[in-house]
């Protein structure tokens, strides 16, 4: 059985090796200890199947706007509903701290990342152009907006708000 909780200590080395084997430009297991002990506006969740760590994900709360950072899955484990958990996780996480705009950036090319964030109600609302170093791809901007929550969104045509 796969649970969320949060990450500890004690699942660094193996928060690292998924993440090596994930990414091109991995962050190593000192940023995750930065992020645990030195970053307040930091959470992260682990997926723990049977006491394995198989997957994990972060946001970065600030007042009422939440940040994910990044969610992997270990290889042998994708497709079995572990992404959809740690999203769920987090989406959890960010509603209890008052979280009311969730943000994150995905590769214009990752469909999958896109249908999972897409069916837990976030919308492509921007993108940012060659946001990543190691291609130059397009990172899509997602936003989930809790139901009721107070942000209102600025169109093209919708410019003389801002005057
Ligand atoms: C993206 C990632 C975290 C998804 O984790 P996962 O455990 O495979 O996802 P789940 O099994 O929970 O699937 C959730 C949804 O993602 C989509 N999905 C998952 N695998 C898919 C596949 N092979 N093809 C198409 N859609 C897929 C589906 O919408 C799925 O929901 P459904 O099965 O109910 O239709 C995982 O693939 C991963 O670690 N990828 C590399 C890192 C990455 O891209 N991180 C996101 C950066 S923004």
């Amino acid at each position: 059985m796969v649970t969320v909780r949060a990450m500890t200590d004690r699942d660094l080395a193996a928060v690292a090796e998924i993440e090596q084997a994930t990414f091109a430009t991995p962050w190593p297991a000192a940023a995750f200890a930065q992020e645990l002990h030195g970053n307040d506006c930091a959470h992260y969740l682990v997926a723990d199947a049977n006491d394995q760590v198989v997957g994990f994900g972060g946001i970065w709360i600030v007042t009422d706007q939440g940040h994910i950072t990044n969610i992997a899955v270990q290889e042998d484990y994708r497709g079995q509903g572990v992404g959809g958990l740690i999203t769920d996780g987090l989406i959890a996480l960010a509603e209890q701290h008052g979280v009311v705009l969730m943000t994150l950036e995905v590769r214009r090319s990752n469909l999958v990342a896109q249908r999972l964030y897409a069916k837990r109600g976030f919308v492509a609302r921007g993108w940012r152009r060659g946001y990543y170093t190691d291609t130059g791809e397009d990172a899509i901007i997602m936003c989930r907006e809790k139901r009721g929550g107070v942000i209102g969104w600025i169109h093209p045509g919708d410019r003389n708000i801002l005057r």
